[in-house]
């Protein structure tokens, strides 16, 4: 673990260097399956961390504005509900307005960001330090979707927060997995904000993962960058496109990368081939009810749990103690 002073109310944990967040051999692994894929969690280099920013910003993208617009009505609660004197853990350094509302409201003693991308994170978590000079933050560089410990006890009632309808990514018993592991994580008194994209109608969904400016499609389709600089890969994102849509049955929207050609890639000195029209799944974005969301939080060990939506009933943001 390395340990970084950045400024007098930030410092910097970097567990990436116990354990790589990335390895070329997972996205070797996924590739050699009979149908490829790639974790999503290889979108989130510096270029892909900001087309996501981007997204966030989109007309079609509706669930960023919308969680914005359930926090902005419902602060008063929220840090009523989180206390004085808490540490608030916010797994990925999201969109900084979510963090910055938070912040000044709740006025936590502790804030610690974790995200993996580092240079992400550092930008992030310096601007909130500059605006909030009381705030203290700990920001640590971390893959959360795997177990890890803090390096250090806050000693505080600890509360995570989980927004941007992240938790999605995970399937259903992947979920589960997550929020019985968060639960544990957080502690005797431990609660935990999170914010959950619901289920609604194909032609909503289908246009927020299909924007018309095209931002989706770069942000999938710099996946392959991002793996050719990891894995001295030679992906020509030229030759695949783009595909993204729901898929009611399952509740979930899936993206892929389509080949547009029959071609053969070499990845860590293993020849890859692609028949044309072959894809590549990059990312699963679980749509919930209520009851599913608030079934699975049970199932975790949570009891209580209070819940606000955005006026379209497009987003929900729950808090499970
Ligand atoms: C950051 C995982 C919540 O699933 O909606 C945005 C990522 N993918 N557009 C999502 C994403 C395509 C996003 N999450």
């Amino acid at each position: 673990m390395k340990k970084v002073f950045v400024k007098p109310n930030l410092t910097l944990f970097d567990l990436s260097s116990n354990e790589p967040l990335f390895s070329p051999k997972e996205v070797l692994e996924g590739l050699l399956e009979s149908e490829k894929r790639l974790s999503s969690k290889f979108f989130y280099d510096q270029v892909g961390s900001d087309l996501f920013q981007k997204i966030t910003e989109l007309p079609e993208y509706y669930l960023t504005n919308s969680e914005i617009e359930i926090l902005h009505n419902n602060l008063e609660e929220i840090s009523d509900l989180v206390g004085e004197n808490a540490a608030v853990i916010e797994f990925g350094s999201g969109p900084p307005l979510k963090s910055r509302m938070l912040m000044k409201a709740i006025k936590p003693s502790l804030y610690l960001p974790l995200d993996i991308s580092k240079s992400y994170l550092l930008e992030a978590s310096k601007r909130l330090a500059r605006e909030f000079s009381w705030l203290q933050i700990r920001a640590i560089c971390v893959d959360y979707t795997r177990a890890f410990q803090l390096p250090f006890d806050p000693e505080k009632k600890r509360v995570g927060c989980f927004l941007g309808s992240s938790l999605g990514n995970f399937n259903k018993s992947k979920a589960l997995d997550f929020l019985i592991r968060t639960k544990k994580f957080l502690g005797h008194g431990g609660e935990l904000l999170l914010g959950v994209d619901m289920k609604k109608s194909a032609e909503i969904l289908d246009l927020a993962y299909n924007d018309s400016e095209g931002i989706t499609a770069r942000f999938n389709l710099n996946i392959l960058d991002h793996i050719n600089q990891l894995c001295a890969a030679r992906f020509d994102p030229a030759n695949f496109v783009h595909l993204a849509g729901y898929d009611e049955n399952l509740g979930c929207v899936q993206m892929h990368l389509v080949s547009e050609v029959d071609q053969k890639i070499s990845v860590l000195d293993t020849e890859i081939s692609f028949s044309k029209g072959e894809k590549i799944h990059t990312e699963d974005s679980y749509k919930y009810s209520c009851k599913e969301i608030e079934g699975l939080a049970l199932q975790a060990g949570f009891s209580k749990s209070v819940s606000w939506f955005d006026n379209k009933k497009y987003f929900g943001l729950f808090y499970f103690s």
